[in-house]
């Protein structure tokens, strides 16, 4: 089944999912090149179209297009025509008419990757709908999570899903958080067991249609009783511009219920992993030291992210992208 863009998780087929998962070691194994470049989509055209601020996401799949030989075009809202009024549909239009493969769009509205395709021929691809939708934050997560594992790596080459068997818990500002609805998506249906860890305030007011099925997505307010049985502790951002009011009583208490201080850091099984998909507020939602300890693998994260984008737009791009891990000879 061939993949015409990439919104939401939801619309990725199973064998799509694994499919990415596989093609990002043969991009990784591009990347470590003394040249990290090839052929692939040489004549392709990829648009930036960034609204919102952004670091990691833009550049990494800049880099990544740039990786595959694909020529780049990047809009930033702050120096555009959009500061004269000009809509987004005309904007949109406007970028579509100097002949763009795809466009990866990131927008403080949820839905607006939707809009664009019916705007545009070229694929498109969401980098963050406001609290909707992060996908390709997901994917290098669960990417991560299969490569740095030990039981996600067994299980990966044992043919079961990769995340077969693990525990999650997602921590922090859930309600606000486009990466939390997308990576419980994608990790429960790649097998893994999320808990939601966050004060009321900060949960939606309904988790139906989070998870793959209700029995593997459970929540709570008690981090300290959870620590313990984490094999990933995945620490969300503290999403302050995104609060229209004070949804915690204090930063501090904030941070002592639910930061991941060293102390529950300590309390971790051995072989768990602690993720953040940046950026970081060291000292609200994880100690600064923390963030360093071996088992943290945030820059693996950034890292992989360029590789997954690589296997992303290979995917909707390449002539023979369809053809799934076959690729690897291409490449
Ligand atoms: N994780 C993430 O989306 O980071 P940026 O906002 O820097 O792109």
């Amino acid at each position: 089944m061939s993949l015409r863009h990439l919104r939401s998780i939801e619309e990725v087929p199973a064998d799509e999912l694994l499919g990415l998962l596989e093609l990002t070691d043969h991009m990784v194994e591009v990347c470590r090149r003394p040249v990290p470049k090839v052929p692939a989509l040489r004549g392709r055209t990829v648009l930036s179209l960034f609204f919102e601020d952004s670091t990691r996401t833009r550049l990494s799949f800049e880099t990544a297009a740039k990786r595959l030989s694909a020529d780049t075009m990047t809009f930033a809202a702050s120096s555009s025509s959009v500061n004269k009024g000009e809509s987004l549909r005309d904007t949109v239009e406007t970028l579509d008419a100097m002949g763009v493969d795809a466009m990866v769009v990131r927008h403080r509205s949820s839905g607006v990757p939707w809009q664009l395709s019916r705007w545009t021929d070229a694929a498109v691809v969401n980098a963050g709908d406001g609290w909707h939708e992060h996908p390709t934050q997901a994917l290098l997560d669960a990417y991560t999570i299969r490569v740095e594992h030990p039981a996600a790596r067994v299980a990966a080459t044992e043919g079961r899903l990769p995340l077969a068997g693990l525990h999650v818990g997602v921590i922090g500002d859930v309600k606000h958080s486009r990466v939390a609805r997308s990576n419980v998506r994608c990790f429960t249906r790649l097998g893994a067991h999320v808990t939601l860890v966050a004060p009321s305030t900060l949960l939606p007011v309904s988790l139906a249609g989070w998870a793959s099925s209700a029995d593997v997505l459970a929540a709570t307010a008690d981090l300290d009783d959870v620590v313990p049985k984490l094999d990933v502790a995945y620490v969300l951002r503290m999403q302050l511009e995104r609060q229209e009011q004070a949804l915690v009583p204090t930063l501090r208490e904030y941070t002592s219920r639910f930061g991941l201080t060293a102390e529950r850091a300590e309390r971790l099984p051995a072989s768990s992993l602690i993720l953040h998909p940046g950026p970081m507020n060291r000292g609200v939602e994880i100690a600064p030291d923390v963030a360093d300890r071996p088992n943290a693998v945030i820059t693996n994260q950034v890292a992989n992210g360029v590789a997954l984008r690589m296997a992303v737009l290979y995917r909707l791009l390449a002539a023979d992208g369809s053809e799934g891990t076959g690729a690897a000879d291409a490449l």
